[in-house]
């Protein structure tokens, strides 16, 4: 088994697990440094290229930002969402799962759950790739953003979900947008890792779309917190740009040949 990953299942009831996404090389070299987990989520969708949602991004735009990414991270794990449509069935499914490790060099990839899928998931498993589940509200089979578990029959849809996910042989699972008492049930009852992403402090790791943590794309929902506003620091520098330029301030003689 990958070491990494071996690490990451070790820490279950140890140790809490931070990560984070990345989608190019600046950012995945900072996160490298802080974070268990450093993801190439398919939100580049929405937070890069400005899409209504993840549904329609293409296996090589995640290919190209996956090199970017893998190429400045050596110390944390390094996965890659496989994109919409690129999992239809079995065979296309390892295919494409071997085609993104191959090209970008990522350690693993991860897989949104339609509640149908644990046979695509589980034949990727066996083909020796590692895969990371995702239950909960999943962004690619969803048109609209709602919380889910909230009553009793998504509550027991959601816990079978993760007991057959847990069994397709996937290393840990990422909790989307569920209600505090749902994660903390699934947490206690698989063995692999819960990432919570809007699903309480009860899972055994945390991520955030690192866009919306640090301000910059005007997305936040209560799950979010902004740990700083980078948007107002970044419109800070260009106002100052803007106004040496004008005045003829910049460039000044030690910026000039
Ligand atoms: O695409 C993504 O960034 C994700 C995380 C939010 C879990 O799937």
């Amino acid at each position: 088994m990958n070491k990494k990953i071996y690490k990451i299942l070790k820490t279950k009831n140890k140790k809490k697990l931070v990560c984070l996404t990345a989608y190019s090389k600046p950012i995945a070299k900072i996160l490298d440094k802080y974070c268990d987990i450093v993801l190439v989520g398919d939100s580049l969708a929405t937070a890069m290229y400005g899409m209504k949602n993840t549904h329609s991004v293409t296996l090589d735009t995640m290919i190209q930002h996956g090199i970017s990414v893998a190429s400045s991270t050596s110390k944390s794990l390094c996965i890659i969402d496989m994109p919409a449509n690129s999992y239809k069935d079995k065979k296309m499914a390892i295919r494409n799962a071997k085609l993104i490790l191959k090209k970008t060099k990522c350690d693993a990839v991860k897989i949104e759950s339609n509640g149908k899928n644990y046979d695509v998931i589980s034949s990727i498993v066996k083909s020796g790739i590692p895969v990371m589940g995702h239950i909960g509200f999943t962004p690619q089979h969803y048109k609209k953003f709602k919380a889910q578990g909230l009553d009793q029959k998504s509550r027991i849809k959601l816990l079978q979900e993760a007991k057959k996910i847990e069994k397709t042989g996937v290393f840990s699972l990422v909790l989307e947008c569920m209600s505090e008492t749902l994660a903390k049930e699934i947490t206690k009852l698989i063995k692999i890792p819960t990432i919570g992403i809007g699903a309480s402090n009860y899972c055994d790791g945390q991520i955030l779309v690192t866009d919306d943590m640090l301000g910059l794309s005007g997305f936040y929902p209560k799950f979010v917190k902004k740990f700083v506003n980078l948007n107002k620091i970044i419109e800070k520098g260009v106002q100052k740009y803007r106004t040496s330029v004008l005045n003829k301030k910049f460039p000044a003689k030690k910026n000039t040949f």
